[in-house]
């Protein structure tokens, strides 16, 4: 670890809201175990069925809207607000935790929960209520074009533009709670090892693509991540 990074990158996939009690995709129980990504996930899903995929996003939000952020999540809280160098989030999570939890800087490049966004003129309407395919647009006030401001696999990422240029400014990146399967995302860490980052995978177990981590971190990311914060805050301190 180095005393002082500049630019601190932070990918977090499900895995960092496990701990709020959150499902995540491919665990035993997780949410593509009970539905198939080709019914709910997909933009063919959406044109052949788009009530059953508003349904699916509609019945996500309440348990959504009452998570609470757990440990890791204030930990990268603490990090931006204690830290010099600047520490942005990409989330691959449509849940709110880092938000919740008072962080900055946050790409949401899978989109969120609590957004729809108008197919007509791409206004985004922000709202934890449900959306259907009776909803109008606020903005060109066209009926039924709303869909979930959720990325479909098939689809291009949110921030792709904002977080390729953060990917390689930084020096230091740190991927937490995601099985590293679906790309982009996956590729990230390639990206910031390539631009001389130093990277760090926390998981509770190993992932498929941990070939670029130079450090895996394994356990609850509630109890290694805040350990971790404390040490890069101690070490920037020992430095002045
Ligand atoms: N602490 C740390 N890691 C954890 C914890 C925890 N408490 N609980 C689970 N994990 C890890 C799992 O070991 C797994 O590697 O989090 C990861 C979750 O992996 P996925 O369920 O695949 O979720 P994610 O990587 O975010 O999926 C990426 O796939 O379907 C798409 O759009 C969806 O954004 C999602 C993307």
């Amino acid at each position: 670890m180095k005393k002082n990074y500049q630019n601190i990158v932070i990918l977090s996939g499900a895995g960092i809201s496990a701990e709020s009690g959150l499902a995540t995709f491919r665990s035993s129980n997780g949410l593509w175990n009970n539905h198939r990504v080709e019914d709910v996930a997909t933009i063919e899903a959406f044109q052949r069925n788009p009530e059953y995929v508003h349904d699916f996003y509609n019945e996500m939000k309440p348990e959504l809207l009452r998570a609470q952020p757990n440990a890791a999540h204030r930990a990268i809280t603490e990090l931006q607000k204690g830290y010099k160098g600047k520490v942005s989030i990409v989330t691959q999570n449509v849940d709110t935790l880092h938000e919740k939890a008072g962080s900055k800087n946050i790409y949401h490049i899978h989109g969120q929960i609590n957004q729809a966004v108008c197919l007509n003129c791409g206004h985004i309407l922000e709202t934890w209520s449900d959306v259907t395919t009776e909803t109008a647009c606020p903005h060109c006030e066209t009926n039924g074009m709303m869909k979930p401001n959720i990325v479909f696999f098939g689809e291009n990422l949110l921030y792709m533009n904002e977080v390729d240029r953060l990917l390689k400014e930084c020096d230091l990146f740190i991927s937490v709670g995601t099985s590293g399967v679906v790309y982009p995302a996956a590729g990230f860490v390639q990206i910031a090892k390539l631009h001389g980052a130093d990277t760090y995978e926390f998981n509770r177990e190993e992932t498929s693509n941990n070939y670029y981590f130079d450090h895996h971190i394994f356990g609850s990311a509630g109890s290694t991540l805040p350990i971790f914060v404390k040490e890069l805050l101690e070490s920037q301190k020992a430095e002045i």
